[in-house]
């Protein structure tokens, strides 16, 4: 039996403020196994990073959590201390835009190192060594010039792969990715991508790759979520996302990408704008822009139903047929 390294149990996350509170994610479970990838979609604001921020442990100062988040069996939303320190160690993060998580004034070396000398206590040799391996795994060839280099020697696509060398290097159980490639250009986000799959899956490593990018999630995650106004929508294995998508949501997003196959662009935009969690009702978030709707989606809140590998937020997931729907 595959053991659950992350389990999210209705999580609801309000950022507090002088003027009241912002409600930015409602009632968020999600599991990842062990060396398990997890996609995690959304439209811009949906709530993707924050709910990356509350596994990490990494909520703001002004977020007040409803709910459970465990990981390796501790729930972090209370854990404090030693047992939250040792959680943390045990998770890297990646982030869209590396330049803003490193400091510009040290050289490469001396970033990718430092942890491995001040919390692990591998000596500088030997740390020194452990970077230049890994360096090379992540396709840089002089790696004694990019140890020696300051970051704005580094182009993105280089800085991104000394940042997943970096969270590669503290052998974390998990890795969390934050729409890490959305910066870079598009042939560069291919091989970054590329490469933080390969060493996951050869380490072993968890994943939690968030992206707007549905297609990116399903190629390199086991199973992918949907999110909407702070809600998780649709979990679903990713090889049937798109041939077999549970809500009415992913079938639109799903439908919504160009077809690059098609001798015409199809491009069907989803009518209405995306809504943010504080403003949405707390019944049916996406029922206002939704082809399926009816009165009954929008008279009392909608729970996730279905198991780890297909569940759904919608009433009418059992008798709407999105199959067919405008899925190539
Ligand atoms: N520091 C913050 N203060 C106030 N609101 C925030 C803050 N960070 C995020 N939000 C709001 O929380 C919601 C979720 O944001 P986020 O998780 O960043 O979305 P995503 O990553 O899916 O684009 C958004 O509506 C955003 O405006
Ligand atoms: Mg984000």
């Amino acid at each position: 039996m595959s053991e659950l390294l992350v389990a999210v149990d209705g999580l609801s996350v309000t950022l507090k403020n002088p003027g009241g509170g912002r409600l930015v994610l409602r009632d968020v479970s999600l599991t990842l196994e062990r060396g398990e990838a997890l996609g995690l979609v959304g439209e811009s604001g949906a709530g993707k990073s924050m709910t990356a921020r509350a596994v990490a442990a990494l909520l703001p100062a002004n977020a007040v959590a409803t709910g459970s988040i465990r990981f390796q069996g501790e729930d972090l939303l209370t854990a404090r201390g030693e047992k939250l320190r040792r959680a943390r160690t045990a998770m890297s993060v990646v982030f869209q835009d590396p330049r803003a998580h490193i400091n510009p004034v040290r050289r490469v070396g001396d970033f990718l190192t430092e942890q491995l000398r001040l919390v692990r206590k591998v000596d500088r040799d030997e740390a020194t060594r452990r970077a230049q391996r890994m360096l090379t795994e992540v396709g840089i060839l002089d790696t004694a010039r990019c140890l020696r280099a300051y970051p704005s020697a580094l182009s993105g696509g280089m800085l991104q792969r000394v940042m997943i060398a970096s969270a590669l290097l503290a052998e974390p159980k998990l890795i969390l990715a934050d729409e890490p490639t959305t910066a870079l250009d598009v042939t560069t986000q291919s091989e970054v991508m590329a490469i933080l799959d390969e060493l996951r899956r050869d380490a072993g490593v968890a994943l939690l790759f968030i992206t707007h990018d549905l297609d990116l999630a399903a190629a390199v995650c086991d199973r992918t979520a949907v999110m909407y106004a702070g809600q998780i929508v649709e979990t679903q294995e990713s090889a049937r996302l798109h041939a077999e998508p549970a809500h009415p949501y992913t079938a639109a997003l799903a439908a919504a990408r160009p077809d690059l196959d098609a001798p015409t662009p199809r491009l069907a935009a989803i009518a209405g704008r995306p809504v943010s969690a504080w403003e949405a009702a707390d019944t049916c978030a996406f029922a206002e822009r939704c082809v399926h709707r009816q009165p009954r989606c929008t008279t009392a809140p909608v729970p996730l139903t279905g198991d780890r590998s297909r569940s759904v937020r919608c009433v009418r997931a059992s008798e709407i047929d999105l199959t067919q729907k405008g899925i190539r």
